[in-house]
Parts: structure tokens; sequence; C-alpha cells
């Protein structure tokens, strides 16, 4: 038992809500100490993840695991997780400290005890001058705190954070970001992270598992998940802007059957490489540029360098295609070959 704290296993999950499959067959094994991120788009069944491991709903077949123990029977309060929610669901009419005090309360810690804790908590997350606040009172990254403090201090086997930074403005998403990473690293307390954000997803797991339609596509390290995607969903769902994926090859090389892909930053403007295209956008992004090409043959390719690309909309380019990034994959079925 003790060599299972937290690990977590999923053993074919499925769930509906009425006719809509929520989750069809999930198998995941989250390693003790780990962060996983979740990752896949609206709807894709991430949230109801969470809510089966944390005991809020229960699957219609399949197993959830925690610290190596079948959880079917143990009731959300029992259960040694802490879920954090994109909304917070903090109590409105405490205040943080009453937020932060109120799971100790419920488990009997003495006051003394609890205030300690709780006033340990707020400093680690930054918000221990805010304790006599009401949340109204507070913008969303500090809520955000504060559904995190409330979190750390259930001490849980796991972390389950559903999309915690959603609702943050970019540059506070990006400190917060940094913030989780530190906090997990002192900590080393499983957590499944779900976003989706690819960048948060590629940034912040230890692994990636990509969700969609309630399947799990590809679960590995995010370089990994980047540089072999399983099928053509992972491979336009990781990387902004997305692969180019060409069915039948065309000017990547024809190859029937097969759709092949490469990645914008692997596309380069080179005068004397075999590929012509029009040059039909450019974006200027500060510290790099994306262009917008047209083959003769209709094919879009998008193309990402460096900035000032000293280029313009209307003129002919040349492409060159690194072989050694082209990646293949079967037409019919979507798999990486
Ligand atoms: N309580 C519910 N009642 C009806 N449908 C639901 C309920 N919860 C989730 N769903 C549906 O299940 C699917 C997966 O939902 P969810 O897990 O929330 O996705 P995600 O978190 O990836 O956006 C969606 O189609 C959603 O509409
Ligand atoms: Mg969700």
């Amino acid at each position: 038992m003790s060599d299972a704290r937290g690990v977590i296993r999923l053993e074919s999950l499925t769930k509906a809500y009425g006719r809509v499959t929520a989750l069809d067959g999930v198998d995941l094994e989250v390693r003790a100490g780990e962060m996983v991120t979740l990752v896949g788009p609206s709807g894709s069944g991430k949230s109801t993840v969470l809510r089966l491991i944390a005991g809020l709903d229960r699957p219609d077949h399949g197993r959830v695991w925690v610290d190596g123990q079948d959880v079917a029977t143990v009731p959300p309060h029992r259960r040694a997780v802490a879920m954090v929610f994109q909304d917070y669901a903090l109590y409105p009419h405490l205040t943080v400290r009453g937020n932060l005090l109120f799971g100790l309360q419920v488990r009997r810690v003495r006051r003394a005890e609890a205030d300690r804790r709780a006033r340990a908590a707020a400093e680690r997350l930054g918000i221990a001058d805010l304790l006599d606040r009401y949340p109204d009172q507070m913008s969303g990254g500090q809520r955000q705190r504060v559904a995190l403090a409330r979190a750390l201090l259930r001490e849980p086997s796991v972390y389950l954070l559903d999309e915690p930074l959603a609702s943050l403005d970019a540059p506070l998403r990006f400190a917060t970001r940094a913030d989780l990473l530190a906090l997990h690293r002192e900590l080393r307390t499983t957590t499944i992270h779900v976003t989706h954000d690819q960048q948060e997803a590629m940034t912040l797991g230890d692994r990636v598992v990509v969700l969609a339609g309630g399947r799990v596509r590809q679960v590995g390290p995010p370089q990994q998940v980047y540089d072999e995607p399983a099928d053509t969903f992972v491979a336009g769902f990781l990387g902004s802007p997305p692969m180019n994926l060409v069915p039948g090859g065309g000017l990547l090389g024809g190859d029937a059957g097969a759709t092949l892909g490469v990645r914008p930053e692997d596309l380069a403007l080179d005068g004397a490489a075999p590929v012509e295209v029009t040059l039909e956008a450019v974006e200027a992004l500060g510290s790099e540029a994306v262009l917008l090409t047209r083959a003769d043959d209709g094919t879009r390719l998008t193309v990402r360098t460096g900035p000032r690309p000293g280029v313009g909309p209307g003129e002919r380019v040349r492409l060159r295609v690194d072989p050694a990034r082209v990646h293949r994959f079967d037409t019919a079925t979507g798999l990486r070959r």
C-alpha cells in the first residue's frame, strides 16, 4: 500500500450522459510524484476523468484505483484527492481564512493548529495579506491561489487541477504556470493537470495525455508526442500553427494511401529548393513570422520563419522540406505509419 501512494490507475473507464458518450474506454496509469497534463479539445472528456477520480460521478464501466486501492465504494470526501475547479468554487460568504479553515474544521483539526496551517498555505501561495478578504473582493488570479491553497491543506495523495489557469489573462497565466511548476518540484505530489492549452500541456507535464472523443489518443513525454504524433488528430492538435497535412503526399512526395505531414518550422525559404509556391499572406508575430502559402495544385503550406522574412504577399517562393521531418500517416485510419 505505501509504495502505491500517489499512484493512479484508470481501467477501461466508460461514462455516458444520456446519449452522449463522455468517456469510451480510458486506460491510464499515473506514477507516484508525476505531473501529467491531460489535454484535449472542449468536450473531449477531460473534466469527466477528474470527476470520476474524485468520486463526484460514477463510471458506467471500469475502475479507478487511488493509492493502490479500488475506490469504487469510497465516497468523495474519503478519497485522498484534492480537486481545483476552473471556477474556483470558493464559499462566497466566507473570507479567505474561512475558506481555508473550513476543510480543517470538518476534519476536526484544533483551532490553533488549523490557523497555523492555513497561514502557511496562504504564505506559500503569496496570499497571506488577503486572509480577511471575501472572494468578491479579489481578482481571478487571487481567487485561484486561494483555491490552490485550500487544495494544499488537504495534503492529498493526488491533485486534480481542472483548467486552473484558463480564466487568467496571459501574463498572469504565464507567471502562475511557473509557480505551479515550482510547487510541484517542491512537493512532488502526483498531479493531473487538465488543460485545453497545448502550450500549458507541453511545459507542465512530465507526460502528456491527449484525449479526444472520450478516448486516449497518445501518452508520452511532451517532446516525444510532439515529434512522433500517433495519429493525424494529435499531429494537428499539438503545435501552433498546426502541422501541414497533405493527403496523398502531393508536393511533399507522392504516396497513395498515405497522408504526409510537415510542421511549419520544418519548412524553410530556399531559392534553390524544388517546391515552388505562392505566398498569400505574412503574419508578423514579432519574434517570428508565419507564411501562408499555396502551391499550384491548391495545397496550402504554412511556414514558420524568423522575423522579417523579406518576402511579401503575391511573390513566388521556394520551400525546402527537411526530409527527416516528414511524418507519414495512413490516410484511412489516420494512424502513424
Ligand atoms: N452532467 C452532464 N450531463 C450531460 N452531459 C455531460 C455532463 N457532463 C459532461 N457531459 C458531456 O460529456 C462530454 C465530455 O464532457 P467534459 O468531460 O466536461 O469535457 P471537457 O472537460 O473535455 O470539456 C461533453 O460532450 C459534455 O457535454
Ligand atoms: Mg472541462
